[in-house]
């Protein structure tokens, strides 16, 4: 399980005045992936970051940048991304009207794109879609806060998306309330990819204790 399940903190959590630091340590701790989130204030309720923030984490680390686009109208702004260094961008399947020619562009960048899905969203709208993406994130929470709790009605979903994905190494990424208690759930679900935000970043206990607090949980 050890080389199978990524951890991918999202630096939503981060302290914002030491920002470099927080990802070197979560890099030192064994993060796979730095998931970033942005997000647009109409798409969901709150303002977060944008090309800067992923050019200026894109130095202090050689992980592969997920970013998140909780954003309307995601098309003209993925040139910038990309240039800022994601690796991959999840756009929301909510926003995209022209979903496959979004997801071309994302592609013909040069970059891996994505689909998150809300919890409203049937894993099923996205059978067509499927052979252009690298992962899918299923929302775990409505999207916009961090520190939300974990939605069990969405361990279903989790499920049908990784069969969705059949014998292919896609990632299954969930997002959304993962801390000890519910990365096992998620990880017997299917979902291969753990976004981790406040359970990681916080006042209590240290980056590299909230890894060693994850990996007791998944048996890692
Ligand atoms: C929520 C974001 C999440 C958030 C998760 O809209 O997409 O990535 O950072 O935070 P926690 O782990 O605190 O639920
Ligand atoms: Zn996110």
């Amino acid at each position: 399980m050890i080389n199978t399940i990524k951890i991918a903190p999202s630096i939503l959590a981060a302290d914002f005045t030491r920002l470099g630091e927080h990802v070197r340590e979560a890099e030192q701790a064994g993060a796979d992936v730095i998931h970033i989130d942005v997000m647009d204030g109409r798409f969901v309720p709150n303002i977060t970051m944008g090309p800067l923030i992923v050019e200026a984490v894109r130095r202090v680390t050689s992980l592969p940048l997920d970013v998140h686009l909780m954003i309307v109208e995601p098309d003209h702004l993925l040139e910038a991304f990309v240039k800022a260094g994601a690796s991959r961008i999840s756009v929301h399947w909510e926003v995209c009207p022209n979903l496959h020619r979004t997801l071309q562009t994302i592609r013909a960048l040069g970059c891996e794109a994505g689909i998150a899905i809300n919890p409203h969203t049937p894993a099923l709208l996205l059978q067509e879609i499927i052979p252009m993406l690298s992962g899918v994130t299923v929302m775990t929470v409505n999207p916009g806060f961090g520190g939300q709790s974990f939605l069990p009605e969405t361990l279903p979903k989790i499920s049908a998306v990784r069969a969705l994905f059949g014998e292919r190494n896609a990632d299954v990424v969930v997002d959304g309330g993962i801390n000890e208690t519910t990365a096992a759930r998620v990880v017997a679900a299917g979902a291969n990819v753990l976004v981790v935000g406040s359970m990681l970043f916080n006042n209590s206990y240290s980056v590299h204790v909230g890894f060693e607090k994850l990996r007791v949980s998944l048996n890692k």
